[in-house]
Parts: C-alpha cells; sequence; structure tokens
C-alpha cells in the first residue's frame, strides 16, 4: 500500500498511478478545497484523461483521506509530491517537504519497515544531508525507515501518459531493502529502472530541466541577436534549424525556438535553485547565471515591442495568460510579467483572452487589473495593438480578423 503527499500535478499522477498498477493509495494534502473537488471526482486543473481515471479508482483502491495515521498504518511507501518553491536567494523551499516528512514519522506507531521516497523536485544533497540525517535524529524508529528519492519527469498537459509510459524511472537509494522494496513497486511497468545515489537522482532531475532551460533562453538570445541585425527571418531559421537529422524525432524543438521566455512551475525554480545550490556550495555557475538573466530580461524586451509608437491611452491586446497552450498553469507565466511590465510603464487599458487560464489567472494575480474578454476577437476589436503571448492553436487565425499590428511573440503566425 502506497500514500501520496500532495495531490498536484505530480502527486495526483503518482496516486492514480499507482491505484491503476493495482495497489491501494491513500492520497493526502492540506488543501481542503483540492481535496473536496477530488472526492466529487473532479480534477482541480486543467489535464487530459486524468478525470476518467480519478472515477475508475476513487474510493476503489484511491483514498483521499483526512485519516493520517490508518494510511501510514497501512503503507509501506510513502511518496512526497509536495510542491518545493522558491526560497530564500533563489534557493529551493523545503519547508512542505519537511512538514510531510513530520506528520510521517508521527503517525509511525509500529515496527514495520517502510520506504519514505521523495518525488518532488529537490536540490542535488537534500536526500543524503538534510532528509537521511534528519529522519535518523527521530531516534529508533529511524531503523524502520528507508530514505529514496524518485523524480519525476512528467510534462503538464502529458501527465497520465509521462507516468504510464514514462522513458525511465530514476531510483535514487543508498540502501538494499529501499531498493528493493522501489523495483518491485515498479516491476509490472516494463519502463527502464536506474539505481543511483541519493544525490545523483536528484541531480539527473536538474540536469535535465536547466538544459531545457539553457535552450529557451538560447533561443531568445539568438533572436534578439538576429532582431538587433535586421532583415533575418527569425522563425523561417529557426525551423531550418530544426530539419537538421541531428534534431530529428527528438520532440525537442519546441525548446530550441524563440517566444516569451520559460515559464511555468518548474524551469523557473529550478534553474534559480541549482544555481543557488552551486554557488552555496562554492561554485558560481556563469551559463545558468546568464540563462536566468536572459530569461528576466526577454518580457522587457517584449514590452518595449509591443508599446513602440503606441501612446499611453491606447488598448494593448494580449493573447494568452497560460504558461504553454493545452495548460491552464499560469504559475510564473510570461503573461504576467510582460502585463505587469507594461502597468507600470503606464499602459492599463489591456484587454486579454485565454481559452482555459482566466480563472486561474484572476485567482493567482489578484492585483493586475486588466480587462478579460470572452474571445480572441473581442480582445482584436477592442486593441490597436495585439500581442500573441501564448501559442494557442486558436490564435492561428488572429489575422483574419482586419489588418492591425500584431506582435507574433511566439513566432507561430
Ligand atoms: N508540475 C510539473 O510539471 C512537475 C514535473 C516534475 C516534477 N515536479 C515537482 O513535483 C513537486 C510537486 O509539483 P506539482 O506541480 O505537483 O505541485 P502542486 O502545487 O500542483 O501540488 C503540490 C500539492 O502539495 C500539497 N501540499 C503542500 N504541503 C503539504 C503537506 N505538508 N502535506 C500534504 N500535502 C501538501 C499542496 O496543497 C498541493 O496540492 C515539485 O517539487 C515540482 O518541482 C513538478
Amino acid at each position: 500500500m502506497v500514500t501520496v503527499f500532495g495531490l498536484g500535478f505530480v502527486g495526483l499522477t503518482t496516486a492514480l498511478g499507482f491505484a491503476h498498477l493495482g495497489y491501494t493509495v491513500y492520497g493526502v494534502d492540506v488543501d481542503e478545497k483540492r481535496k473536496g473537488t477530488l472526492r466529487s471526482g473532479q480534477i482541480p486543473f486543467f489535464e487530459p484523461y486524468m478525470e476518467d481515471v480519478l472515477n475508475e479508482h476513487l474510493d476503489k483502491n484511491f483514498f483521499v483521506t483526512d485519516d493520517i495515521e490508518e494510511a501510514i498504518k497501512n503503507s509501506e511507501y510513502v511518496f512526497y509530491c509536495v510542491g518545493t518553491p522558491y526560497g530564500e536567494m533563489g534557493s529551493a523551499d523545503l519547508t512542505y517537504l519537511f512538514s510531510a516528512i513530520d506528520t510521517t514519522v508521527d503517525a509511525i506507531k509500529d515496527e514495520k519497515f517502510r520506504v519514505l521516497v521523495t518525488k518532488s523536485t529537490i536540490p542535488p544533497s537534500t536526500t543524503a544531508e538534510k532528509i537521511y540525517p534528519y529522519v535518523k535524529s527521530k531516534g529508533k524508529i529511524a531503523d524502520n525507515i528507508g530514505v529514496a528519492n524518485n523524480p519525476e519527469f512528467l510534462r503538464e498537459g502529458h501527465c497520465w501518459e509521462d507516468f504510464i509510459e514514462a522513458d525511465r524511472i530514476v531510483l535514487g537509494c543508498n540502501d538494499g531493502r529501499s531498493k528493493e522494496m522501489l523495483l518491485d513497486l515498479y516491476r509490472d511497468m516494463n519502463i527502464p529502472i536506474k539505481c543511483v545515489s541519493h544525490s545523483t537522482g536528484e541531480f539527473i532531475k536538474y540536469l535535465s530541466n536547466t538544459l531545457l532551460a539553457t535552450l529557451i533562453s538560447y533561443s531568445n538570445e539568438m533572436s534578439q541577436v538576429a532582431d538587433s541585425i535586421g532583415g533575418i527571418e527569425i522563425a523561417e531559421a529557426f525551423k531550418i534549424l530544426h530539419m537538421d537529422k541531428r534534431w530529428n524525432n527528438c520532440d525537442m524543438t519546441s525548446y530550441v525556438y524563440p517566444g516569451c521566455g520559460y515559464g511555468g512551475y518548474c524551469l523557473p525554480k529550478d534553474t534559480s535553485a541549482l544555481y543557488s545550490q552551486a554557488k552555496a556550495k562554492g561554485f558560481e555557475p556563469q551559463i545558468l547565471k546568464n540563462v536566468i538573466s536572459t530569461n528576466d530580461n526577454i518580457s522587457k524586451a517584449i514590452v518595449k515591442k509591443i508599446t513602440s509608437g503606441l501612446n499611453r491611452d491606447q488598448a494593448i491586446g494580449i493573447l494568452g495568460l497560460s504558461f504553454k497552450p493545452e495548460s491552464d498553469d499560469v504559475r510564473d507565466t510570461p503573461a504576467a510579467k510582460i502585463i505587469k511590465a507594461m502597468i507600470e510603464a503606464g499602459y492599463k487599458n489591456i484587454y486579454t483572452y485565454d481559452p482555459i487560464a482566466i480563472k486561474e489567472f484572476k485567482e493567482k494575480y489578484p492585483s493586475i487589473i486588466v480587462n478579460y474578454c470572452d474571445s480572441a476577437k473581442e480582445v482584436y476589436d477592442n486593441s490597436e495593438v495585439i500581442a500573441v503571448v501564448t501559442a494557442w492553436e486558436e490564435f492561428k487565425k488572429i489575422k483574419e480578423f482586419g489588418d492591425k499590428k500584431i506582435i507574433d511573440c511566439r513566432y507561430m503566425l
């Protein structure tokens, strides 16, 4: 049996994934609204297939529970999928993780061996230098506890397929018993499993996310180089770059393409956390430093492009609020940075539309005051200049509405 702490994108996918494999799974969360939504058979965010899978397993072998003692008593595996947001100086904030570990340890009342597995993204050395000593410090009970990490590589919008058909499963373990238990847990999945040290497991996740962030910042810097020289067809140049056989079929080309900078929950905070971690350990990574500053500056360059030649009363249209299409996630979304910067510069007449992320955007950024519209056409009709900020497919027809000035920040038209 499995207990999963945190029922967000990663935790819910993990919980339902194990339920799908036939295990009994207890889901724990501190967010009452989220638990209520799940108990009523709904998903608290936009994610294809997940509602069907939830309803297949809810109250059969997946239970959203408040009885943590009962869940822990029955479980051999405890997974942590809680948030690890920005902390001090850009580091990872581990408060939620340690709070969930505390809750677990307090709930253990017997001698059964359990493995505590961190699936949340945590900086390299966290399991070895913080979690393991912390759990050990809890006294004799620690002899019955193994600690491991199992980083998650899923993409929002593809959570279910990325769990069920993962490219690889990484297990960061330092004891044989936890390793054998985790290999056993995943045995029916037929996915390559790599067992590595605690810190290697953590590092692999950052290796992946910081490379993606680097590709994005590289592409954005190159688009600015091209802009500064002039006469360069930027979208065409990148599409021709993608024709190189060495890129074909690897499905990474969307990261090697200019846009509004990386956003969403993971790339910004993880790039920042690894930079901060390396710096704290005595090495300042120069590439990561510039990846971050390029990303911070791209929204300013975009605002300059959008507002060029406009007076402060003229209306600006912003199409797209989520950090990527097919998602309602607005965490660290470039749209928020761009709109905030425009408002700060005195442009207050802003119209915006997103197919599914308006509700999330309003909730997450209550201080951003803009006119929310029901369609891209309404934005177009009300604005002097329209900027495409998220690459939603439906924005491809924006040029059909007329001949107003359009700033294609995603190079998609
Ligand atoms: N979102 C992704 O695409 C993705 C992909 C791979 C890895 N990750 C990593 O996985 C982790 C979770 O990400 P997410 O997007 O699922 O986050 P999320 O914000 O969607 O979900 C986190 C959940 O944890 C809950 N929580 C917080 N403290 C808790 C506690 N003490 N006990 C129980 N529940 C608690 C929150 O209420 C929330 O529902 C992060 O470390 C993230 O970096 C995310």
